[in-house]
């Protein structure tokens, strides 16, 4: 479109409404929707169909990983009203959220390369649709630094716990593990990036107190801030 480049980047541990609140936010927008957790997810997924043995996560070979990653036939729709992702045709939007994906999944984001690829390909979704909101761990620093405005959505450990369990029980899977879905997946995933504490220029917004409506309302005011700022 004629329209000028608008990227939003939105960056935290899980249990914090990301998600949500970036989707709402593209929604509002009119933006594309780039969920980059959901590309760590589905390279995971695609490296399950094609037998690497993540029981022995030691014995696997980054470049297989990365071998992998350079054939996967991921096509994702940006859209934020119909956001899916398919594998060679196939609808995996659901079944890259099931436990084995989400306990797997730091085999491959724990890998520099591995990161190298995926970076690669957020870049070029990035590029083909340069009107977007992009969440994750990592795109108000390496994905997108430079991004027309750049947040950090932080919660307490106690009320992401709680939000993380309430989300499992509405999909109907197991709320037994939320302590380590939580703190243990933040202590794997942070040990290549940092999304605890705010880089230069990124506005932190903790959403401990704040309703889902709420806290969609400072990031929108905050967006409109660093937009005339910049
Ligand atoms: O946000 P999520 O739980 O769907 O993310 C799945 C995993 O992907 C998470 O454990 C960490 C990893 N991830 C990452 O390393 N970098 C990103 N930009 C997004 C996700």
């Amino acid at each position: 479109s004629s329209q000028p480049r608008l990227v939003i980047a939105i960056d935290g541990p899980s249990g914090t409404g990301k998600s949500t609140i970036a989707r709402w936010i593209a929604q509002e927008l009119g933006l594309s929707y780039l969920d980059t957790g959901a590309n760590y997810r589905a390279a995971t997924l695609w490296c399950m169909k094609n037998g690497l043995d993540f029981d022995n996560p030691d014995a696997v070979d980054t470049q297989q990983i990365t071998e992998l990653i350079r054939t996967m036939p991921l096509a994702q729709d940006l859209n934020p009203n119909n956001f899916t992702l398919a594998l060679d045709g196939e609808d995996i939007t659901e079944a890259i959220r099931s436990d084995e994906v989400t306990a797997h999944v730091s085999v491959l984001s724990t890998r520099a390369q591995v990161r190298e690829h995926l970076v690669q390909l957020q870049r070029q979704a990035i590029d083909a649709r340069p009107r977007i909101v992009v969440e994750g761990r990592d795109i108000t620093t390496v994905v997108a630094p430079d991004a027309d405005a750049r947040i950090l959505l932080t919660a307490s450990p106690e009320v992401r716990m709680a939000r993380r369990g309430q989300q499992l029980r509405e999909t109907d899977q197991n709320p037994s593990n939320v302590q380590n879905d939580v703190i243990g997946r933040d202590q794997k995933d942070s040990a290549l990036v940092d999304f605890m504490s705010p880089a230069d220029g990124v506005a932190e917004i903790d959403s401990t107190e704040l309703s889902l409506e709420d806290t969609v309302t400072v990031v929108l005011a905050e967006i409109q801030r660093q937009q005339h700022a910049n």
